[in-house]
């Protein structure tokens, strides 16, 4: 595609002069991207090795790469980016700052990253590579204002003939879900399925509709009847699959869930952070609601012992599940080294990365460590706190109310039962209807009948 002679790319935002076939090749990885069918690395490999001086595709891999939120590839992504920087001459300035985000990601500046792509969408709100590695950056670093608000800035400039604009709809719906307007969120990913029904953004933003509005039923008819769609071979399926485990949970269906961990969450020699940290998350609530998951902690435990060699400090909301999954094999020792890890981390390293880990991740690994030396009060005491500020080290609402249970649990344990019961009151009236919520009631009552 060309304007005035300046060639651009499939939604006319300028890419620096390049093989016609690269571009061609860009826009299949960044399909891939975009939807999580395929693997957009794979699909550049060969073109970079054909064209090396294809800035964008660089630039693209590097992004690509420090989306997956793990330490090991930070020397690749420095290799993609020095290659880039390298071609700077012929670089237009949409990819220098391109660049120059992806190096603040590299360098642990990750808000300093989001407020570059934020300058660079002013100018091209066009531009879905910035766009959706933003987005990404806003949920690391629990920003729900901006997971909504930087979409709402570019949206105007997206319609239905835009390559893309689904993914775009997605996106907004994920940020006003976690911003609690549930209407227009379900609104918003309902437009995006009419017109790409294999848009695992949209599915996604109404599994979490369905999960804050209790709509659990529904919500486990909706993903398993449309399982066609956003499971196979789809990169983003796991987390999605979580999702339906929630639902189970809420319906306190632990054989479901724990049917479900064994056929889609069990850790394989390929998984990524992002997926055991979901498997690892799961088994946590099953194992709060006092059932026995078997081996399956021995499996988390085994896979977090592998990573957390390289990932541990990197990022806090990586350490907290590898700490939780030791927790739950009752290796206390390997629990304790991550979190030592962890508070290193948080004073040597640059940026809001060190703080995140610093200002929720050492509180919240120290709250699961005293969970499970039975030091309740302690828990508590870690937990309560931080509850208003732990959207800060990232992660979805959803996701952090592992964080509630954990410490409606600990109140209960160490009998403070005026704390638990405002804490359940509390969750009673954002989830009346769920089983959950009613789990938690009648431990309270046990509790108060002990104490
Ligand atoms: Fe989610």
């Amino acid at each position: 595609m060309s304007i005035k002679g300046e060639q651009t790319d499939a939604r006319g935002v300028p890419v620096s002069g390049c093989d016609p076939q690269s571009l061609d090749d860009f826009e299949t990885a960044l399909y891939q991207f975009q939807s999580y069918f395929g693997d957009p690395t794979e699909t550049l490999g060969p073109t970079l090795e054909r064209d090396p001086e294809f800035v964008l595709g660089h630039i693209f891999n590097a992004n690509a790469m420090l989306m997956m939120s793990e330490r090991q590839y930070l020397d690749a992504i420095g290799e993609s980016l020095d290659k880039a920087r390298a071609l700077s001459a012929k670089s237009n300035d949409r990819e220098k700052a391109l660049i120059a985000a992806a190096e603040y990601m590299l360098a642990g500046h990750w808000d300093k990253a989001a407020a570059t792509w934020d300058k660079l969408l002013s100018v091209h709100p066009r531009d879905a590579l910035a766009i959706q590695s933003a987005h990404l950056t806003d949920f690391y670093l629990g920003d729900a204002l901006n997971l909504r608000d930087r979409i709402s800035r570019v949206l105007a400039h997206w319609d239905k003939g835009t390559p893309g604009y689904s993914y775009i709809l997605g996106m907004q719906a994920f940020g006003l879900e976690e911003c609690n307007e549930f209407s227009l969120a379900e609104e918003t990913a309902h437009a995006a399925l009419e017109l790409e029904a294999r848009d695992p953004w949209s599915i996604h933003a109404l599994t979490h509709v369905f999960e804050m509005q209790n709509r659990f039923t529904e919500g486990q008819v909706f993903l398993t009847s449309r399982e066609h769609d956003w499971a196979p071979d789809n990169g983003f399926a796991f987390h999605n699959w979580w999702h339906l485990g929630l639902f189970y949970l809420e319906q306190q269906d632990h054989a479901a869930a724990l049917a479900l961990y064994d056929e889609r969450l069990t850790p394989q020699e390929s998984s990524i952070s992002l997926e055991v940290l979901d498997a690892t998350a799961l088994l946590w609530r099953i194992t709060l609601q006092g059932r026995d998951v078997g081996q399956r902690w021995s499996q988390v435990a085994d896979f977090w012992a592998h990573k957390t060699p390289v990932e541990n400090g990197y990022y806090a909301f990586n350490d907290l599940h590898a700490v939780i999954a030791f927790v739950g094999a009752g290796r206390l020792d390997a629990a304790r080294d991550v979190l030592q890890g962890l508070k290193s981390a948080a004073q040597t390293s640059p940026g809001i990365t060190g703080r995140m880990a610093s200002e929720i991740g050492v509180p919240t690994c120290s709250a699961i460590l005293a969970f499970a030396e039975e030091r309740y009060a302690d828990a508590v005491d870690l937990l309560y706190p931080i509850r208003s500020v732990a959207h800060r080290f990232g992660g979805s609402n959803a996701q952090r109310d592992i964080l509630n249970q954990t410490l409606i649990e600990a109140a209960i344990r160490d009998r403070q039962i005026t704390l638990g019961s405002s804490l359940v009151h509390e969750r009673a009236v954002h989830k009346p209807f769920s089983p959950l919520t009613g789990h938690f009631k009648a431990k309270l009552e046990v509790a108060l009948q002990d104490s």
